[in-house]
This record gives structure tokens, sequence and C-alpha cells, in this order.
């Protein structure tokens, strides 16, 4: 089971110190199988490695470049991440399809990268509202779990984030039916892809919070949580990981 946190643009050094600290001290003496993984701005990786108090709290990035090193002003490769301590990281989250424009085939090169650097990577998927509404989130999530999974990923280096953007940052948390219906879709298609797949970690993010996670992280696709919001408070971010 993992329990993810995206901190997005959010944080500072000492907020990040602090977090850090809480965090992995209550992952040491956490009696579930919950593998806290923190994905703060690139800039405060380093606060957090120094900060954190053992390695039960794992580190990702929010994203890399596709390339390994260049003229990319602003980027950076999967191997900075890895040499700053991260050992994760996302590749299209919603807010970077829809900010900077990543496409599905963008998102594969930068998973390959990271998986070449020796990242893992969750990949980030999910339909809008208006693609819900009008019956096709079903067919959208899959084409991009086609597009977004770059070949012969590895099944133990990878795990799909279930995110529908209408449920990110509402406070309106998919329904456990839909989630269901929609992480066993996911794992058809994954299994569809490799057999191997049928041991990814399908996680759902939207609106996660202590008071909804023990309901989702029951339903037998769910192999964890993205969490956002939620995710900043130390209290919040380690009740949602006991709900496992
Ligand atoms: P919220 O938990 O704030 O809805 O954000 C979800 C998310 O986008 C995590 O990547």
């Amino acid at each position: 089971m993992i329990i993810a946190g995206n901190w997005k643009m959010n944080m500072d050094r000492a907020s990040a110190q602090k977090l850090a600290e809480d965090l992995s001290g209550q992952a040491a003496s956490m009696n579930n199988n919950a593998q806290m993984i923190v994905f703060p701005p690139a800039i405060l990786i380093d606060t957090v490695v120094a900060s954190r108090l053992n390695e039960n709290l794992q580190i990702g990035g929010q994203d890399c470049h596709a390339q390994p090193s260049g003229a990319h002003t602003g980027d950076i490769s999967a191997s900075m991440l890895v040499d700053a301590g991260c050992g994760w990281v996302l590749a299209g989250h919603s807010e970077r399809r829809t900010d900077h424009h990543e496409s599905n085939q963008d998102v594969a090169a930068k998973a390959s990268a990271a998986i070449d650097a020796g990242l893992s990577v969750i990949i980030c998927v999910g339909e809008t509202l208006e693609e819900r509404m009008a019956g096709k989130a079903n067919d959208i999530v899959a084409e991009q779990i086609e597009g977004s999974l770059p070949a012969d990923l590895p099944h133990d280096r990878f795990a799909l984030a279930y995110e529908p953007v209408w449920a990110i940052g509402t406070g309106q948390v998919a329904s456990p039916e839909d989630v269901d219906a929609m992480h066993n879709h996911i794992r058809d298609v994954l299994v569809a892809r490799h057999p191997n797949y049928a041991k990814v970690d399908i996680l759902y993010g939207g609106s996660v919070k202590p008071d909804n996670a023990a309901a989702l992280l029951a339903l037998s696709n769910v192999g964890g949580a993205l969490v956002g919001g939620a995710s900043l408070k130390a209290d919040d971010f380690i009740a949602i990981a006991q709900s496992t």
C-alpha cells in the first residue's frame, strides 16, 4: 500500500523540515504496510532529505525532463532527482498535462527517463468532469494509460494513479462505487498490456481526507492514495496512512 503526498507548489524550508521530521518520526512506529512517500517542490527536496529522521519516509520529485541533461532552462532531470536522494517521481499529473500541455507521449518519455535513471514512477491519469458527464471516462483513462506507459515498463518500478480532475482540490471525492468501477477497469487495461501488471498498485487521488480514506483504501483494486491538500498536515497524512 502506497500513501503518497503531493505537496504541489506549497511549503517553505521551515514547514518542510517540520513535516519531514513529524512524518518520518511517526512512520517508524506505524504497524501497517503503508509505504509513505512525499513529493516536495524540487527546491525543498534537500531540506526533506536532511530533515527526515529515517528512510521510512521516501521522497520523490513532482516532475522530470525526458532528456538526461542539456539546454532546458528551468527543468530538472531524473538523474538530478536521484542525486538529491529521491527514489520516485510523478509523471503526467493533470496539473502538468493542463499547465504545461504535456501529452501522453511526453509522459511516456518522462517515465522512460525516470526508469533509465533508476527511479520508480507514479504515472497519473484521470478524466475531466465534461468527459465523465459524456460517458467517456473509461475510454479516456484507457487511452491515457495506453499512451503514457512506455514500452517494457517493469511492473515493480511503477504505480498508476487515477485522479479524476473534477475531484482534485475540490473536496468532491469520487464515490467508492465509482472508484471501484474505474480501478477494476484500469486493472483490465493494465493486464491486457502485460500479465505482470496484475501486481501494479493503482492509487486513487482527489480530495482524499482522513474521513474518507478507509472506505477507498478497502477496495480490492485500490493499492494506495495520492494525496494533495491533506498531505500538508502531518496529522491528516498519518491518519490516512493509518486507515490502510
Ligand atoms: P487533493 O488531495 O488536494 O484533491 O489533490 C489530489 C492530487 O492532485 C494529488 O496529486
